[in-house]
């Protein structure tokens, strides 16, 4: 992973262009001074490995004219240039007004171009974004403490191309990358609003929003005609009127039910908050249906998670209960300690993808962590295999074999008549 917290002091400078590359282009014909990156980072890549138009020069130079970009980068990546001279930002937007002129901070950065950078001129879009998850650190989400550990234990889940990239932190000090679903130099709203962008990251078993949302006929519709408006694409419902903020019109968890079991897994909502977010969206799904239609499919989602949460519950309840009858092989403190737990045993969002967790919490773990979510993410993306069978199913047969090792443990343990 790069380092990216480690960078927070690196400044873009603007002004005069300072190059200091292992290579000099041909093109540019300006006067050459010899200058040391001072980036930390080593000179990209022995002579041999440039471009042709590159190849074999070994000088830095530092250049005056920001067309002089163009001209080298050309040289370089001539599709990536006729990329952006047929782009929305050609005339508008020169490669110096997103990279900054400052070619040692460029490569020390790894070519970044922050939310904020971006956000100096769509502005609106850049305070939107920053409001929903997507613009927020990873250590800021629900899931957040286990979502660090998992990334620190398999690395890259940040870097270019990972699903949390969109939430990186900038050198610049801020955070998120708009490039996740924009294009970086060529028409980039076109991609954005295209649902398999999204399916990037909202895909497989513990959020299959795509998934659930291509089955049921919203996704199938669209797909008939992309253009038309009759269908809801996923930026329809999570970005209406334009917004950059996909964090609107979410309940995001559950309320607490009188006479149910109270959740101790998830954090519970406000009946208010959950009143506010539910306007929101209805009011979304109000441009093509009823409300009476939007509000009982919602409400049956909302209901369908209740339920599925229950047996979470339960599941719950017989890890613990294990634990406490030192049942637990290897136990909890007999293990390299959770990272985001006080030591102990850890259920719900503390739990982490560890591969030296008991039969039993593993069970649960799979149980929590992906057919749950799977069930109600689905249910709110109204994939009716899903919500109804494939997942419920898969969750009932957990909790059997959550129940089964149950009994086998205490049974091993039980003198024999
Ligand atoms: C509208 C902003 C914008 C403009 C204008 C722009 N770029 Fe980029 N460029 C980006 C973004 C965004 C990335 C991805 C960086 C990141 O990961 O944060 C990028 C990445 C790059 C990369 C590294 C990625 C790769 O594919 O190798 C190069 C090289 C590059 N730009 C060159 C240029 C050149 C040359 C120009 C001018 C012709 C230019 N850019 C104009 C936004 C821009
Ligand atoms: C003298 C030639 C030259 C000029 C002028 C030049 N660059 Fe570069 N630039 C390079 C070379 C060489 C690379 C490395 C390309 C590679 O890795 O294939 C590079 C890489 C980059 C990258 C990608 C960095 C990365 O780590 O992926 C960006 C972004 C970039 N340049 C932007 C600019 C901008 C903006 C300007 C004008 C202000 C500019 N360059 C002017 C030669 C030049
Ligand atoms: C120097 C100012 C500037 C910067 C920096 C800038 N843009 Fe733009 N951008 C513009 C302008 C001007 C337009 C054209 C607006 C219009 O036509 O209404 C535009 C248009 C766009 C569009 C609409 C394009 C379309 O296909 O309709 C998108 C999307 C966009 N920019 C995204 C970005 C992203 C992402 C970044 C950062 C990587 C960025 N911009 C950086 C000025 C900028
Ligand atoms: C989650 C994906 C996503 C991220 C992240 C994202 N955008 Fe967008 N953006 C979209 C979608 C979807 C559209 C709408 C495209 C359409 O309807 O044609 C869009 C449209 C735009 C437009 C054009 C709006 C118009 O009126 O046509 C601009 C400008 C823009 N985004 C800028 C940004 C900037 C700046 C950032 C980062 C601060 C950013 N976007 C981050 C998905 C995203
Ligand atoms: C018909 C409207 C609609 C469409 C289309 C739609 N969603 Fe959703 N989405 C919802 C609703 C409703 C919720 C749950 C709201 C709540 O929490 O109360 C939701 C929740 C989400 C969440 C947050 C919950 C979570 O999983 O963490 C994500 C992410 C998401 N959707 C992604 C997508 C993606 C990606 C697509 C396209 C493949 C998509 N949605 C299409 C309505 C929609
Ligand atoms: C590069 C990966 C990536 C792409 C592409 C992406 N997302 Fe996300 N999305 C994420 C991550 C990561 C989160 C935050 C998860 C967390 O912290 O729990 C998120 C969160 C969300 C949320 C919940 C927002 C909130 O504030 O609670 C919605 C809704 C959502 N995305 C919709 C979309 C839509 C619609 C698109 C396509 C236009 C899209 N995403 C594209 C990675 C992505
Ligand atoms: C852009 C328009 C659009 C939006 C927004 C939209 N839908 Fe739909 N929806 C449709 C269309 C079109 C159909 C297919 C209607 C049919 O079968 O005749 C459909 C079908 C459905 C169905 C199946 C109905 C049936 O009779 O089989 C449900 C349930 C549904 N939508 C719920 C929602 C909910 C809940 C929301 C908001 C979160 C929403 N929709 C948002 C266009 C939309």
């Amino acid at each position: 992973m790069r380092p990216h917290l480690s960078r927070r002091n690196c400044v873009v400078a603007s002004g005069t262009l300072a190059i200091a590359i292992g290579a000099l282009c041909v093109a540019c014909g300006n006067d050459h001074e010899k200058k040391s990156a001072g980036s930390g980072r080593p000179a990209p890549a022995a002579p041999g490995d440039r471009p042709a138009a590159v190849a074999g020069a070994s000088a830095t130079q530092s250049v005056q004219a920001a067309a002089a970009c163009t001209d080298c980068h050309r040289t370089l990546h001539p599709e990536l240039v006729r990329a952006h001279e047929a782009g929305p930002h050609a005339g508008k937007a020169s490669c110096a007004a997103c990279h900054g002129t400052d070619h040692a901070a460029i490569f020390s950065t790894d070519g970044e171009v922050s939310s904020a950078r971006c956000g100096t001129c769509h502005a609106r879009r850049y305070a939107e974004f920053r409001r929903s998850k997507h613009g927020r650190l990873l250590r800021q989400g629900a899931m957040a403490e286990t979502l660090v550990a998992h990334a620190a234990a398999v690395g890259g889940c940040q870097a270019t191309n990972g699903c949390h990239d969109v939430q990186r932190p900038n050198a610049d000090g801020s955070v998120g990358r708009c490039a996740s679903c924009h294009a970086s130099h060529a028409a980039t709203a076109g991609v954005a609003a295209d649902p398999a962008i999204c399916a990037r990251c909202h895909s497989g078993p513990d959020h299959p929003q795509t998934a659930a949302w291509a089955n049921d006929k919203h996704g199938v519709l669209w797909k008939q005609d992309p253009r038309s408006g009759i269908a809801p694409s996923c930026a329809t419902c999570h970005m209406p009127a334009n917004t950059h903020d996909d964090g609107a019109g979410l309940t995001a968890s559950v309320v607490a039910r009188p006479g149910r079991r109270a959740p101790t897994l998830v954090p519970a909502l406000s009946r208010e908050a959950h009143a506010t977010a539910r306007a929101a969206m209805v009011e979304v799904c109000a441009k093509c249906h009823g409300t009476r239609l939007a509000k009982a499919t919602l409400a049956a989602a909302d209901e369908a998670r209740f339920d599925a949460l229950l047996l979470c519950e339960e599941a719950a309840q017989i890890v613990r209960d294990l634990d406490a009858e030192g049942l637990l092989v290897p136990a909890p403190k007999d293990r390299p300690k959770n990272p985001v737990s006080e030591g102990g045993l850890a259920l719900g969002g503390r739990q982490i993808y560890d591969a030296h967790s008991s039969r039993a919490e593993r069970l649960f773990y799979d149980l929590f962590m992906f057919e749950f979510p799977g069930l109600w993410k689905a249910a709110y993306h109204t994939d009716p295999n899903l919500i109804r069978w494939t997942e419920r199913e898969k969750m009932k047969t957990r909790l059997v074999e959550l129940r089964a090792e149950a009994e086998r443990l205490r049974s091993a343990t039980r003198p024999p008549k």
